[in-house]
């Protein structure tokens, strides 16, 4: 059978991380050492707790199908973490999904969407997959978005404004004065805000803003949030969106007729994770603190100019004087040093001479890769 793709997936990218992690994981399968430096979920276990609670929600036949907007009982545990009502919150499975399906559910075909870059690359992407357009603009040297930047690019056709914050992948956390004035132009434009706040728990040194504390459900707010990161529970595939009541209807109905719902065990086992994993949470985040630390230190002690990220597990660093000009430096790093980090070009087309570097992995990885790459640009 030949096989030809449909037009509205001819725009539709790979995930360049997945891309850069699995050319390295080629490389590692060869036999060659390679330090990760790319990977964008925590190197830790999912806390026991949580694993003993699926396995336990598994035997009490937590095993079938749950309703498409989630289990009760996961919903209500969001619903009072956020002080919300569970009627404003849908179970998906990971927060990818959630963005999916409240885009799909608010875009007319050829409706424009504001992206802050550098972004994360799967908000263009899936903005493009619900038939909408990126308008892209770029944060400032510190990688804080832009307010008027924003306000011009906001055209008749546009319906929303996706903001990440703590950020992936500048580690950029937004101060409250950031957060109320994309709130206030999302409200002047009449427009959804959709905030991703998957990265709420990494935060160091500074204030945590969410946009619940400046604006509510009704004023257009699409929150979306999961347990990957802050649990360690990439593969388990839970994540949920909070939102105005008919918006969850609507992501209900297409995730009844695609996903069902997240493995209903999942759900079970998440409230476990919102009630007694507190210092499972507290621990690995003063862990990456920690590393955070050193590495700021390292930079620090070789010149190296970077933006301090306060939040994420991520630094985004501008190699461009240590590289030829046209070099991909996380293509010069992976051949030249065997480090693998991810390419900034796959956050936005002005950020081609940085690297995202994660340190969601052991010191060890973490001493030795940045050693490697210290040595290989002569630092
Ligand atoms: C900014 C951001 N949002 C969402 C996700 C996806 O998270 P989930 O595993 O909940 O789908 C990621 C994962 O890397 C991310 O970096």
């Amino acid at each position: 059978m030949e096989f030809n793709p449909p037009e509205r997936l001819f725009e539709l990218e790979e995930s360049a991380t997945l891309k850069a992690s699995e050319k390295a994981n080629s490389m590692i399968a060869s036999g060659i050492k390679v330090y990760k430096l790319d990977v964008g979920e925590p190197d830790f276990k999912t806390p026991k707790k949580i694993i003993d609670a699926a396995y336990t929600a598994m035997n009490n036949g937590m095993t079938h199908y749950a309703p498409s907007i989630g289990v009760m009982q996961f919903r209500e545990a969001i619903a009072s973490m956020y002080n919300v009502k569970p009627e404003n919150v849908i179970a998906t499975p990971g927060s990818k999904q959630g963005i999916f399906y409240a885009l799909f559910s608010i875009l007319n075909p050829g409706d424009e969407v504001v992206i802050i870059n550098p972004a994360w690359p799967s908000y263009k992407q899936i903005v493009k997959l619900v038939g909408g357009v990126p308008r892209e603009v770029n944060a400032n040297e510190q990688f804080v978005p832009d307010i008027n930047g924003i306000e011009n690019v906001i055209g008749n056709k546009t319906k929303a404004i996706l903001v990440n914050s703590p950020n992936n992948p500048t580690g950029a956390v937004y101060s409250k004065s950031t957060i109320k004035a994309i709130a206030e132009i999302a409200h002047d434009h009449n427009l959804w805000v959709i905030s991703d706040e998957i990265y709420n728990r990494m935060v160091y040194d500074v204030e945590y803003v969410s946009f619940l504390d400046v604006m509510g459900i009704e004023d257009g707010l699409i929150l979306v949030n999961g347990f990957s990161k802050a649990y360690a529970m990439t593969g388990w595939r839970l994540g949920y969106t909070i939102t105005l009541k008919d918006v969850v209807k609507q992501m209900a109905k297409i995730q009844g007729h695609t996903a069902t719902s997240p493995a209903t065990f999942a759900q079970i086992a998440a409230v476990t994770a919102i009630n007694e994993c507190e210092d499972d949470v507290k621990t690995m985040v003063s862990e990456f603190g920690r590393r955070r630390s050193k590495i700021i230190s390292a930079l620090n002690q070789k010149g190296v100019r970077f933006t301090i990220p306060s939040g994420a597990f991520y630094f985004f660093i501008d190699l461009g004087k240590y590289i030829s000009r046209g070099v991909d430096p996380a293509s010069y790093l992976l051949e030249n040093a065997h480090v693998s980090t991810t390419s900034g070009e796959a956050f936005g087309d002005k950020y081609s001479t940085f690297v995202r570097i994660s340190y969601a992995t052991s010191n060890e990885t973490i001493e030795n890769g940045f050693g490697k790459i210290f040595e290989t640009l002569k630092v």
